[in-house]
């Protein structure tokens, strides 16, 4: 069959105006999420989602569908934070997306290990484990650059103190969703096995 040039017009602009519009949903969703986080999240996450208080995670540079993952999960009370309830009360699944992907084009950089020698054997149990005891190696599935995917949490250049305190909460079953792999993790780790592993995915 022969298509003449004239047949192809109509979808093409159908395609254009289609681009057209996802692009400025995109906009859109951009401007919203740019709003809700100078107009709260800011405040403890910082202007670029580079929070330097170890209570706070950063959210730059983290992924779009894990932080919306993690925002549902506030919401619904399946991950419990007294701080994040609040926030998320009012939030779309739309704005929680949006929000991801704001924080995910957003720039972070790894942290000045305090304690270089723990950093080292953090970077032995993240690689390797710890055979004696049974604790898996992290590099199995937060990659070799800790940098995640989708459904995993970048943990590169996350704050230590934040880290540490989730192994804690895994571990003590404080922090509920996904436990299952999570507790399964840390359940034979020690408390210097904790600071030495997080000291050294902030370095990274
Ligand atoms: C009053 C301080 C505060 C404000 C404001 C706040 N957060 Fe949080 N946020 C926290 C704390 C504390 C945690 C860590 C909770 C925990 O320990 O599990 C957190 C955790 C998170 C996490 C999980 C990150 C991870 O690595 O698992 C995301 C995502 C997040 N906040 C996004 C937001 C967004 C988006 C906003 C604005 C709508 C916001 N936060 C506003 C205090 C705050
Ligand atoms: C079997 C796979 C697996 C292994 C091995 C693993 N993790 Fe995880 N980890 C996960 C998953 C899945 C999540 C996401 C949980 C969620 O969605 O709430 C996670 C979440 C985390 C978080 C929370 C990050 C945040 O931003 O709040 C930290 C911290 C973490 N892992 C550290 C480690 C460390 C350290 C090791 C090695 C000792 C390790 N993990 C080994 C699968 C794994």
């Amino acid at each position: 069959m022969n298509i003449h040039p004239v047949n192809l017009k109509k979808p093409l602009l159908i395609a254009a105006a289609l681009c057209l519009a996802s692009s400025v949903w995109a906009q859109a969703d951009e401007a919203r999420a740019k709003k809700i986080a100078n107009g709260s999240c800011f405040l403890c996450h910082g202007a670029h989602g580079e929070s330097t208080s170890e209570i706070f995670p950063r959210l730059a540079g983290q992924h779009a569908e894990y932080i919306a993952k993690q925002l549902t999960a506030f919401q619904t009370g399946q991950r419990k934070s007294t701080a994040m309830a609040d926030m998320v009360a009012k939030l779309t699944p739309d704005e929680m997306l949006a929000l991801g992907r704001y924080y995910e084009q957003m720039k972070t950089s790894p942290q000045e290990a305090n304690d270089p020698p723990l950093a080292a054997m953090g970077s032995y149990l993240y690689h390797n484990g710890n055979r004696f005891s049974g604790v898996p190696a992290c590099v199995s599935c937060h990659g070799v650059t800790a940098l995640g995917s989708a459904t995993l949490p970048r943990l590169a250049g996350q704050l230590s103190g934040y880290i540490h305190t989730q192994l804690k909460n895994f571990h003590k079953r404080e922090r509920t969703n996904d436990n299952a792999v999570m507790h399964a993790v840390v359940e034979k780790m020690t408390e210097l096995e904790m600071a030495a592993v997080a000291e050294y995915v902030s370095s990274k």
